[in-house]
């Protein structure tokens, strides 16, 4: 099959890369000139395990290319993936559609035969059906056929996921574009990965309600962790205790400082926005929304409690930046609501992350970058873990103990034992967990 990809971001280049991966050739668009350029030289604009020598292998083997002409990408394509970003729109939390609806009309330009465009991006509920208007009002002659096709890799595993997925959801209105996909995604079915096809709405619906029901179990067990906290209970104990339970599951009950990232946020506000609109309440979501809002924000809260009450003057050392390890993506990651918070007490604030300073810095104001977790903690006056990358797994916590003027660590990622660090000294704070006081 011949696929172009337009946008080449998280989602579009790693499907790009895969699909050029199956056989598929794929050309690669995005309207970044320097995003462009960059891949051309072999040069990955984002950080995902494995991506630069997937990337590389198939552009050797002549499958994968990488264009800002959307045009030559579009002539002749059996198939065009629409994979441009959705942010949420300013105001209403709507999911801003500009840029899908631009690429929509370009495509509609640029289509010289029979195509089916799929759109891959996260989208409300009757977005392909405005797409496909688009499309046909700009190019009334096309045969085309509208296909949704929502993407649910996790970013810092995206190739694993988009190779071996739970399922394909794909939303389709006739036999072409179910055709099409199909021959896509046989080398997945082949692997036994279930391709659904339902309607194009439904599919639009099925991936914001998965996302929503993936906040709701983050948010449900961060209010359990805040309950064992008050009652004196363990938290992970409770997470295992009922993820065990096959009808409950162990994934997505870790508790944490709030989920942030580049997809719950947006798609739960923009899900809300589409019942409002419907006049369809959705409480519960209404209600996940404000508590993880809330929730970053009392973060900032814990550190200065666990310091005492009174952090001016003083030096906080955070410990990962990005909103999960393996990326280095910082849209909405709770480390920006904790920076400020602690800013506003009159901290300041040293950091370090493996992957994403680069980006920390473009929305982190007055952070001093630091080379790794041992230069951060020197001399401050509290450590906190925000992001569970594996290389704060096994800190030296003797030597963080005798760099730090107080010997206060706060884990809000669980990854150590009040126990341990009291053998170092130390003064544990982890989420839903005693403290314990040595
Ligand atoms: N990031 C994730 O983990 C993830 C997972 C599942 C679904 N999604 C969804 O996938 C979509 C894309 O997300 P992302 O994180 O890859 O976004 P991104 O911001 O990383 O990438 C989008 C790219 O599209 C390009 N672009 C915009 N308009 C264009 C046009 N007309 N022509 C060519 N290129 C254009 C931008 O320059 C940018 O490089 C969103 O709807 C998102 O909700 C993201």
């Amino acid at each position: 099959m011949r696929i172009a990809m337009i946008g080449t971001g998280y989602v579009g280049l790693v499907s790009g890369a895969c699909f050029s991966d199956f056989g598929h050739q794929v050309v690669c668009v995005d309207k970044d000139a320097d995003k462009i350029a960059a891949l051309v030289r072999g040069i990955m604009p984002i950080f995902e395990p494995g991506l630069e020598a997937l990337v590389e292998h198939n552009v050797r083997g002549g499958r994968l290319s990488f264009t800002t002409d959307l045009a030559k990408a579009v002539a002749g394509a059996d198939a065009v993936f629409i994979a441009v970003g959705t942010p949420s729109r300013r105001g209403d939390g709507h999911a801003d559609l500009s840029y899908v609806y631009a690429a929509a009309k370009e495509i509609g330009d640029a289509l010289t035969g029979p195509a089916v465009v799929v759109t891959k991006s996260t989208v409300p509920v009757g977005t392909g059906d405005e797409v496909e208007r688009l499309i046909r009002e700009t190019a009334p002659e096309a045969e085309v056929s509208v296909a949704s096709n929502p993407e649910f890799l996790r970013e810092g595993a995206a190739i694993n996921d988009f190779k071996h997925p739970d399922r394909i959801v794909a939303g389709v209105e006739d036999m072409r574009a179910r055709e099409v996909l199909e021959a896509i995604y046989r080398p997945l079915n082949l692997n036994k990965a279930p391709l659904l096809f339902t309607t194009r709405r439904t599919a639009e619906v099925i991936k914001y309600a998965a996302n929503a029901f993936l906040a709701t179990k983050i948010t449900f067990i961060n209010e359990i962790a805040d309950l064992c906290e008050a009652v004196g209970a363990d938290v992970q104990s409770v997470s295992r205790g009922i993820g065990l339970d096959n009808r409950i599951g162990p994934k997505f009950l870790h508790a944490g400082p709030g989920y942030g990232g580049s997809c719950f946020p947006k798609d739960t506000l923009a899900l809300l926005k589409t019942a409002e609109d419907e006049q369809v309440p959705l409480r519960i979501v209404e209600s996940v929304v404000k508590v993880n809002d809330a929730r970053k924000r009392a973060m900032g809260r814990k550190v200065v409690k666990a310091m005492n009450g009174d952090i001016r003057g003083k030096t906080v050392a955070l410990l990962g930046l990005t909103f999960k390890p393996n990326t280095d993506d910082m849209r909405d990651s709770p480390a920006i609501s904790i920076v400020q918070a602690l800013q506003d007490e009159g901290a300041a604030i040293r950091a370090y992350d493996p992957e994403g300073m680069e980006q920390a810095r473009a929305v982190m104001d007055d952070v001093e970058f630091c080379s790794d977790p041992y230069a951060a903690a020197t001399a401050a006056d509290a450590l906190v873990i925000v992001t569970e990358w594996d290389e704060f797994r096994a800190l030296d916590l003797d030597r963080i103990a005798g760099i730090l003027t107080q010997p206060v660590l706060v884990d809000l990622r669980n990854i150590y034992s009040p126990d341990e660090a009291a053998r170092a000294g130390l003064r544990y704070h982890g989420i839903g967990q005693v403290e314990k006081v040595v």
